[in-house]
């Protein structure tokens, strides 16, 4: 009888500088991936709002859940191109690979 992961962990991330890496669940917020990778991941409201979470995308965008308004609005605040910067609290890795780097 063969448990294989691979029909329950299909997505991949990794956090830089750290170079750290996890395969997790797909569907699963971007803050969660990151500490299930080992990474202490920078949040404070942990509600799309305050802006602290955010982090670079270097790769993966199309693998990650679409900007709500409410995203939008804070990465402007914080003038921060949303092609390029998303908030790791309110973002989903829905499949494949992401690159993250930490921007605190
Ligand atoms: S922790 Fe506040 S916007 Fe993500």
């Amino acid at each position: 009888m063969g448990w294989n992961r691979r029909n329950i962990l299909m997505a991949h991330i990794t956090i830089l500088p750290q170079q750290a890496t996890a395969e997790v669940a797909d569907g699963l917020l971007l803050l969660d991936a990151g500490e299930a990778a080992g990474v202490d991941m920078e949040a404070g409201c942990f509600n799309c709002s305050c802006g602290t979470c955010v982090a670079e995308v270097v790769s993966g965008m199309e693998n990650l859940s679409d900007a709500t308004p409410e995203e939008l609005d804070v990465l402007d605040q914080w003038n921060k191109d949303p092609e390029k910067f998303r908030l790791t609290c309110c973002v989903r890795l829905n499949r494949g690979t992401v690159t993250l780097r930490q921007s605190h």
